[in-house]
This record gives structure tokens, C-alpha cells and sequence, in this order.
């Protein structure tokens, strides 16, 4: 099935945020007294904020209350929101630009389609929110990857069929969103040890080289 459309995930695909969802929330573990790592942060690539901070506590020594919970979620989604007001277009991964216009180019339409409901703030601050043609976030959806809801969002709004849509994720989590929207998913980074993935790539360049996204397809 030829792909007409690419949706890529936000955090660690286009922008570094990955890194400061870390630092977010390992200064919230840091005040709790709660062990956490670079490997339990792999886990929360993708999922939501509530499902991020359940991971978390995973390793907390007592159990926290309802309220307890949407404090420590407002404590690191306040320090969160203002690392990411000091992003700039500067903080864009490398070559992520010339792939976009690359597909342009080609006429493939483009989306993100991410779990953060502070995706549309972070394009700002990197100078895409116009750049896309269509936007699906954390704002949109009740249930983050794995479940396929954001990638089917994006779609519906590129106005295409899940199966002409390609996905481009960092997380496990993502990959597995986009199988479930029957999508091929195209796994960077994190992402590729995820045994779902379609296609792994070293760099985010090499999509240009796909037989399935080059013009000559
Ligand atoms: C995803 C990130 O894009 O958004 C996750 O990969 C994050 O790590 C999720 O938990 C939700 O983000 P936010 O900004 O709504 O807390
Ligand atoms: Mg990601």
C-alpha cells in the first residue's frame, strides 16, 4: 500500500523534550525520595502523564492518594513548562527540517500526532505550528499510546486511510499504538528495540531512503 502520509511523534522525534520530560520528573522522584533512572524513563516515552507518574511510584515505599498523585503531576508539569518556554528552533533534532520539506516536497501530507497536551506550546516555541497539516495531541484523547487513538485522530484529519499512513515514533509504546491503527510504523532511537516495528532506522534522514517514501514509489 503506497504511504500518502507521515505522522510523527513529537517528543524525541522532532525536539529533545525527551530529555526534559526526564529532568521533570526526576526532580519530582528527587523530592519524593524515589529511585528512578534513565531506564524506567525509557518506559514513560509515550504514555501519559498519569500512567507516567504509575511507573514511577512503581518504586515509591508507600502508596500515594488520588490527590497526592495530581501533586506530584502539577509539580512536574510546572517545572516542565518552563524548560520547555526556553526552547527555540535551535532545539529541532538534526535534519528533521530538511525531512519535512523533503516530504513536502513529494506531496505526502504530514502530521504529529503526540500523547503531550503541551505538544501545541512546544511547536510554538520550535516555530512548527504552522508547518504541519495536521496536529492530534495529548488534548485530543483519552487513552495515550498504546492505544492507537492519536495516530487515528491524526489520520481522520489528514482526511486518510490508517493504511496509507506511516508513523514515525521513539517510544515501544508508539509502535505498538501504530500497528494497533494499522499503520507501518517506522521505530528511531529508543523505538527500535520494540519487535513491532516495521522498519528501523539509525537516522531520521534515512526515511528519505525508503522505497515506500521516495518519490520514485
Ligand atoms: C509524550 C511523552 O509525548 O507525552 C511522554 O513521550 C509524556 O513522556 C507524554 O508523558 C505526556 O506529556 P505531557 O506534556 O502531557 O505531560
Ligand atoms: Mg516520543
Amino acid at each position: 500500500m503506497a504511504i500518502k502520509g507521515v505522522i510523527f511523534d513529537l517528543d524525541g522525534v522532532i525536539v529533545t523534550t525527551d530529555q526534559l520530560h526526564y529532568q521533570a520528573w526526576a526532580k519530582m522522584a528527587d523530592k519524593e525520595k524515589i529511585y528512578f533512572n534513565k531506564e524506567i524513563n525509557n518506559r514513560l516515552r509515550g504514555v501519559s502523564r498519569l500512567e507516567s507518574l504509575e511507573i514511577i511510584l512503581e518504586q515509591a515505599q508507600r502508596i500515594y492518594s488520588e490527590a497526592e498523585k495530581q501533586e506530584l503531576m502539577d509539580y512536574k508539569n510546572n517545572r516542565y513548562v518552563q524548560l520547555i518556554q526556553n526552547l527555540t528552533p535551535e532545539d529541532i533534532l538534526p535534519d528533521v527540517l530538511e525531512v519535512l520539506n523533503t516530504l513536502k516536497t513529494w506531496n505526502y501530507r504530514i502530521a504529529i500526532g503526540s500523547s503531550s497536551k503541551n505538544a501545541k506550546i512546544i511547536l510554538q516555541q520550535i516555530g512548527l505550528l504552522n508547518t504541519f497539516d495536521a496536529i492530534a495531541d495529548g488534548t485530543e484523547i483519552t487513552r495515550s499510546k498504546p492505544h492507537p487513538d492519536v495516530f487515528l485522530i491524526a489520520a481522520q484529519k489528514l482526511e486518510l486511510k490508517p493504511t496509507f499512513c506511516a508513523v514515525i515514533e521513539d517510544a515501544a509504546a508508539g509502535i505498538e499504538a501504530a500497528k494497533r491503527a494499522g499503520m507501518k510504523a517506522i521505530a528511531i532511537g529508543d523505538a527500535a528495540k520494540s519487535n513491532l516495528a516495521d522498519i528501523r532506522l539509525n537516522t531520521i534522514k534515512d526515511l528519505l531512503k525508503l522505497d515506500e517514501l521516495n518519490n520514485c514509489d
